[in-house]
């Protein structure tokens, strides 16, 4: 085997894959904040506001970057029991689709993240009882609501994320119902309740009432099977993308749906994973992009079709040469 090894250019011809800038999905979080504030569990990451937000839009537009996810962070004073500003047209996502579409066109493909939880005054992703569990139905009709919103305010696709029973469904019909044929479903299908997801919750300011968590409606992470039978389901429901989340530590889990569905699978490389690249770096244990960089082939490798990173413009730039 060694011969094939020996030179740059024998290593490249037989190597089985490879990371392209058009792999790449950029995370962006918007505020209605004067100044862009910066993320203090994730370096590097920023709250924009919608003037920074397109010129960072742009900039990986420049970068060759096909898509951004795009997460919105409400004030305190607007979120209330049922997240309304979720599907306001003025609220933060709203008007930052608007903007985007209008300056980029079709240069970006605009993902709008689909769920509650940044607007709820409990910080849940749907409807509370008064027991404090998540009540599923009802919340499936808000979310048809939203996308319905984010949809009017130019997104290509829609990525319901709560982990509700039913919502790929739900918010397909709302969709198809409004008129929205052409706007895609890239779907949480297996989102587990990860402890990963810590520094994203600082970035968009969410704290669970009372030290809840998510286990209820999130994956238990020993399971892989269950992660395959949601897929399915989703794929059934009418999604366009399912996808995998968090990454590194679900490995098996993106083979195996890349295995059990025909429609492209995407993975989640989420805050902790690069929290925790980003604070070894900078502490000089390691090489941070070098490590970012074999983290996301490795996710390629284990059959992603496409990653969602916040490494995605610094990813850009290397390969870019
Ligand atoms: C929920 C949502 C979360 C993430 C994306 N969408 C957090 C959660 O479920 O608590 C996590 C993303 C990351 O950690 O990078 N709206």
């Amino acid at each position: 085997m060694r011969r094939l090894r020996r030179t740059p250019a024998l290593r490249r011809m037989v190597a089985e894959t490879a990371v392209s800038v058009d792999d790449l999905i950029a995370p962006l979080f918007v505020a209605n904040v004067e100044r862009p504030v910066e993320v203090a569990t994730m370096p590097g990451v920023v709250q924009h506001n919608f003037t920074s937000l397109v010129a960072e839009a742009e900039r990986l537009a420049g970068l060759g970057v096909p898509a951004l996810i795009l997460f919105g962070v409400e004030e305190e004073r607007r979120k209330d029991a049922v997240g309304s500003a979720a599907w306001d047209p003025d609220g933060v996502v709203g008007r930052a689709l608007t903007e985007l579409r209008a300056f980029l066109g079709d240069s970006m493909v605009l993902i709008a993240d689909l769920c509650l939880d940044e607007y709820t005054d409990h910080g849940h992703c749907g409807v509370v009882r008064p027991d404090g569990s998540v009540d599923n139905d009802p919340t499936l009709d808000l979310y048809g609501r939203v996308a319905i919103t984010q949809s009017r305010c130019g997104a290509d696709l829609v990525a319901p994320s709560g982990m509700m029973d039913g919502q790929v469904g739900a918010v397909r019909a709302a969709l198809d119902g409004a008129g929205f044929t052409d706007v895609g479903v890239l779907a949480y299908a297996a989102k587990y309740a990860s402890a990963l997801y810590g520094p994203f919750r600082e970035a968009v300011d969410v704290r669970i009432a009372g030290g809840g968590d998510r286990r209820s409606y999130q994956q238990d992470p020993p399971n892989r099977r269950e992660a395959v039978v949601e897929a399915r389901l989703d794929v059934e429901e009418g999604a366009d993308i399912v996808m995998v989340k968090p990454a590194l530590t679900y490995l098996d889990v993106i083979a195996a749906v890349r295995d059990a569905v025909e429609v492209p699978v995407a993975a989640y490389h989420v805050s902790g994973e690069y929290a925790m690249v980003q604070a070894a770096a900078s502490l000089g244990y390691l090489d941070g992009m070098a490590v970012a960089a074999e983290q996301v082939g490795a996710i390629k490798r284990a059959g992603a079709d496409m990653v969602i990173t916040y490494f995605a413009a610094e990813l850009a730039e290397a390969l870019n040469g």
